[in-house]
């Protein structure tokens, strides 16, 4: 079993899920006006059932994780809370995944009060019921048990990330790896081949290098201070 259960989504998985909400939306005899995306998470979405709901106007919002000063749980914000007059329009709210729930409830509460529009709904690909504290007025897959999904569009974040908890956490990591056994432990971490990472785990590697995490020597990587 992983520590961390993680779930690569492909590029076709996207397609075939918006495809399968905008098929929701419709049959619900509901149309938007304007499509929101939540900045980032939302946008591929998004987009993507503007094609399907013939759908013009997209805006996006961008939500921010904070973390309050003192307290380790974090808060989210807008980071541009700026104005528009939606007076008499039908708005659907985008974004990839209600885990929390945190995010899209600011979204959606910023837009009612601040755009006034004539009524929000909210859409996403996923919805984890086990943690969420609301549950989108449309959503395409009910998640049962708290997973990572690794989107596409943050391959090369995650990827990165993932690699630097291993190297922070993991006692194995501290002498140092061969990039076999890196990889490794990156499939015992987080249930996923490397080989399925393609490019994707190189550049990870590259980039961890350069901003001087890591140290690639003589077939060794080796965690530096700071990472
Ligand atoms: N963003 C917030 N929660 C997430 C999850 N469980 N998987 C992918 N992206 C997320």
């Amino acid at each position: 079993m992983a520590r961390i259960p993680v779930k690569l989504v492909s590029w076709d998985e996207i397609v075939e899920w918006s495809r399968g909400l905008a098929e929701l939306i419709q049959k619900s005899g509901w149309n938007p006006d304007i499509i929101v995306a939540v900045s980032r998470g939302g946008f591929v979405p998004a987009r993507l059932l503007c094609d399907f709901l013939d759908v013009t106007d997209l805006l996006a919002v961008q939500s921010q994780h904070w973390v309050e000063a003192a307290k380790a749980a974090e808060k989210a914000i807008l980071k541009y809370p700026y104005q528009i007059d939606a007076e008499g329009k039908r708005v659907l709210v985008v974004d990839d995944i209600v885990d929390t729930g945190d995010t899209i409830e600011l979204a959606r509460e910023f837009i009612k009060r601040s755009w006034k529009p004539a009524e929000v709904r909210t859409a996403t690909l996923q919805w984890i019921s086990s943690v969420a504290k609301l549950k989108p007025d449309y959503y395409y897959l009910e998640v049962k048990e708290w997973t990572w999904f690794q989107y596409p569009w943050t391959r090369l974040e995650d990827v990165t990330q993932f690699i630097r908890r291993i190297l922070k956490e993991d006692k194995r990591a501290r002498e140092g790896l061969t990039r076999e056994s890196l990889e490794k432990l990156f499939e015992e971490w987080y249930g996923v081949r490397v080989s399925d990472l393609g490019f994707y785990w190189d550049l990870a590697i590259e980039k961890l290098s350069r901003d001087e995490l890591i140290e690639v020597s003589g077939g060794i990587i080796r965690p530096l201070k700071g990472s």
